[in-house]
């Protein structure tokens, strides 16, 4: 049993204090395994399984590149096993929205992307300006479209396609759907797009909303959960603050 631990966490007065404090904490666990810290998470003696996941660690540490991208691991393991789960069905693969791309690239080697009959859609507009509901990102600009289409250039079946969600959506999407990643820190945005591609999720896939369970974007499960009731599901609020659906028949 393995430890995972980064100095990121959000929304803190004094990082420095609660680092030591953390430390503090785990100075007081007895057997000093399993623990995670990082992404606003701390857990001690729980069995990490995704650090012995020898195919999910060589894609992590080849497509992760700062501590702010590999405080997510556990977030790409959730991500990860959800494509795997999509990987036994009929359906494409779908990520709303990619930014960088890096957890689609992680999870193109984790899913051997390059063997797969399947194609994997990514959507993103790559640039921000204040006319814009989301957030800017430090990487968005010009070039970012053509840098994430470099990123997949070895995998004919990524297709990257930018403009607006859900108006984007009529460019390119699949009609069937294995697995989706939800990830776009935009409410109304991500209500566009459930409108138009949850009824394309086959039995069995799985959904993950990647913000769901993150008080800072409250708003977007305020306006989620009433969707997902309409629609006969509750979302599963999981401790790394992602949601997860599972679509029925
Ligand atoms: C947190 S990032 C995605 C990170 C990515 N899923 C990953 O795991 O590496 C959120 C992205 O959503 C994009 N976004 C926000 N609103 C959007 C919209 N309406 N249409 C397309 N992309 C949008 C932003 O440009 C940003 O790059």
């Amino acid at each position: 049993m393995q430890n995972f631990t980064t100095s990121q966490f959000y929304g803190l007065k004094d990082h420095g204090t609660f680092m030591k404090l953390i430390q503090e904490t785990v100075d007081q666990v007895e057997h000093k395994v399993g623990i995670f810290a990082g992404d606003n998470m701390y857990t001690y003696n729980r069995n990490l399984s995704f650090l012995e996941d020898e195919k999910f660690m060589a894609a992590f540490h080849a497509h992760t590149s700062n501590t702010a991208e590999q405080s997510l691991i556990w977030r790409y393991a959730t991500v990860c096993w959800a494509a795997k789960n999509g990987k036994k069905l009929d359906g494409d693969f779908v990520e709303i929205a990619c930014y960088k791309g890096t957890t689609a690239r992680i999870v193109c080697d984790y899913v051997d992307m390059k063997e797969s009959s399947k194609k994997y859609f990514l959507y993103d507009l790559f640039e921000h300006d204040d006319s814009m509901p989301h957030h800017d990102m430090p990487e968005h600009g010009k070039n970012l479209y053509q840098q994430v289409q470099e990123r997949f250039s070895d995998f004919p079946n990524v297709r990257v396609t930018q403009g607006n969600i859900p108006d984007s959506l009529t460019i390119a999407a699949p009609e069937k759907i294995a697995f989706m990643h939800l990830d776009i820190n935009n409410p109304e945005a991500e209500i566009g797009a459930l409108d138009v591609l949850f009824q394309r999720m086959v039995p069995g896939a799985v959904l993950i909303l990647d913000d769901y369970g993150w008080a800072y974007y409250r708003k977007q499960k305020l306006l989620e959960d009433p969707w997902f009731e309409k629609n006969g599901y509750q979302v599963l609020e999981l401790p790394t603050g992602q949601g997860m659906v599972i679509k029925h028949a």
